[in-house]
């Protein structure tokens, strides 16, 4: 075999492992490798090459060429395991997580405590028959007061601080002027509830200047103080429990007749007297009473024909005592700390 084939052989051998050792990327022995062992790489060419020799030198330079063949394949091989095995190493380090770092907390929305009640309330008496209607909040004078046999110099009007826009246009104070809308528009049986947000010029531990009442009316004929006692009765063991007790005081609204007032037993002190009942073991939640004769005349139902009832509460004071909350305005400064718990 001619010395300079042994040569050629040494010298590409050399180079490459040269150029192999310096190396230090995946993609540098890849370049490597295609120039030498790709199609048209050095030793691909002197393999190519072979039968040019004489027929005798043949198979041994064919041996050795592909020992070197075999040889570089591996050695390749070997390293490109090595950089990768580098190469990931060097990720692990340099965008090393440190996993004690707290996470971005997810913060989780939820519906507001009063948007909860009023739900809850509206479920308990669509339950039992009554319809969802709605009015506007800012209101006429008309069905605010007039309407409900609160005329102008009636002193039943001091009870509502008003926020007015004109002698006429104001801001409704009660859920009451639906009452007069629903009956306005249709002709008994009536038996609809209308919640929504009243305002009023209040504001202490226990008021607000804008809060939520739910309405109540059902008007037909026969209808009596047993069925406002039944419905309201029914309403305050799902609200509040089936063992609560409640009591109908006597009370005064221009638009009832009789009116009552109910209360509940403390839920604070279970009847006992404390603070938040003031001493009396007993909680207001709701006005009600016998629609007036003086409002069916005003709508134009006849009241030797059909009688009635209604009631009002307020849903922040629902809420205050179904969740035990001592002041009125935690519902609205949106502090998170509160709002979270419900
Ligand atoms: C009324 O508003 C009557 N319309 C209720 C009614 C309807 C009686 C139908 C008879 C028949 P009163 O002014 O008492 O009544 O208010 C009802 C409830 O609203 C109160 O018991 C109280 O819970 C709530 N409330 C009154 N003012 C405020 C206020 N500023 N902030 C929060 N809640 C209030
Ligand atoms: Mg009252």
């Amino acid at each position: 075999m001619s010395n300079s084939f042994e040569e050629t052989l040494r010298f590409i051998r050399e180079s490459a492992q040269r150029e192999l050792a310096q190396a230090d990327t995946e993609q540098k022995v890849s370049q490597i490798r295609v120039a030498y062992l790709g199609r048209k790489g050095k030793l691909t060419q002197l393999l190519r090459g072979l039968r040019e020799l004489p027929p005798g030198q043949r198979p041994r330079a064919g041996e050795l060429a592909n020992a070197l063949k075999a040889e570089l394949e591996k050695q390749i091989e070997r390293l490109l395991v090595r950089l990768r095995e580098e190469a990931k190493q060097r990720t692990l380090t340099e965008e090393k997580i440190d996993i004690t770092l707290p996470g971005t907390p997810l913060v989780r929305g939820r519906l507001h405590p009063i948007t909860q009640v009023m739900d809850q309330i509206v479920d308990i008496f669509t339950k039992m028959g009554f319809r969802v209607a709605e009015g506007p909040q800012v209101e006429l004078d008309y069905y605010n007061f007039e309407a409900l046999n609160i005329p102008r110099d009636h002193p039943a009007r001091d009870m509502h601080d008003t926020f007015y826009f004109s002698e006429e246009v104001l801001l409704r104070t009660h859920t009451s002027p639906v009452q007069i809308r629903v009956m306005e528009s249709q002709r008994p049986p009536i038996q609809i509830i209308a919640p929504g947000v009243v305002y009023r010029r209040d504001s202490d531990i226990s008021h607000t200047p804008m809060f939520h009442q739910v309405e109540g009316l059902m008007v037909d004929e026969g209808i009596s103080f047993v069925h406002l006692k039944g419905v309201l009765t029914s309403f305050v063991q799902q609200m509040f429990g089936e063992k609560t007790r409640l009591r109908f005081r006597p009370s005064f609204f221009p638009f009832t007749e009789p009116s009552a007032e109910v209360d509940i037993g403390c839920v604070i002190c279970k009847g006992k007297g404390c603070r938040v009942c003031g001493g009396t073991g007993w909680l207001e939640i709701l006005g009600s009473g016998m629609v007036d004769p003086e409002v069916f005349k005003t709508v134009g139902y006849d009241p030797e024909e059909v009688t009635g009832f209604a009631f009002g509460m307020g849903i922040e004071r629902i809420a205050m005592l179904k969740y035990g909350i001592n002041d009125i305005r935690l519902f609205f400064t949106n502090d998170m700390r509160f709002l979270e718990q419900f």
